[in-house]
């Protein structure tokens, strides 16, 4: 794999479930109403976890998990919250028809997991968070940012998590 990274990527290991969590936690005060989070990586990497984390740092109140009979299940936090998984995506067709877009674009945050099954409907401003396993308890986890709002909101995230 190649050491090089790429410009204003955050790119770090997360040791466990827990530091995960924390990891999402830390983000949410940086979160406003339309941002978009795009989570990618394989089945139990950790992308609800992550979900989790932003939400108990949203002051969501109550069980976030991924929903199992719809596409997405929505939250009341310091903000509304849109946690939507795609796993069960059946086409891109079925993003629009379940309302994709009036999420997207609307008065909360936006939380999607399987998010690659969406890439083509997705803002021009998102914040990409990619999971990979590397052993049982640890991940390796990169976020991308994509646009303006992201660049800054990255910077802002990393100064406060990584700096001491
Ligand atoms: N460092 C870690 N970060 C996150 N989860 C971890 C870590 N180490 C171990 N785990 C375990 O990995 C699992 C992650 O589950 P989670 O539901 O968050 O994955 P997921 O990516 O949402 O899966 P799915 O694709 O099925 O939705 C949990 O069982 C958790 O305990
Ligand atoms: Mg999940």
């Amino acid at each position: 794999m190649s050491p090089i990274v790429a410009p204003n990527t955050i790119d770090f290991i997360s040791h466990s479930e827990r530091q995960t969590i924390r990891l999402g936690a830390r983000l949410a005060p940086f979160l406003q109403p339309g941002d978009v989070l795009a989570l990618t990586g394989e089945l139990g990497t950790g992308k609800t976890r992550w979900v989790q984390g932003v939400c108990q740092g949203l002051d969501v109140t109550g069980i976030v998990n991924s929903p199992t009979f719809t596409l997405v299940n929505e939250y009341r936090g310091r903000l509304p919250v849109y946690h939507i998984d795609l796993y069960r995506l059946a086409g891109a067709a079925e993003a629009l028809t379940f309302g994709l877009d009036d999420y997207l674009y609307g008065d909360g945050v936006t939380l999607i997991e399987w998010a690659e099954r969406a890439a083509d409907f997705l803002p021009d401003n998102y914040l990409s968070v990619e999971l990979h396993h590397l052993e049982e308890t640890r991940r390796r986890v990169v976020l991308r940012p994509h646009g303006d709002r992201f660049l800054s909101l990255l910077n802002d995230y990393k100064k406060a998590v990584f700096t001491r």
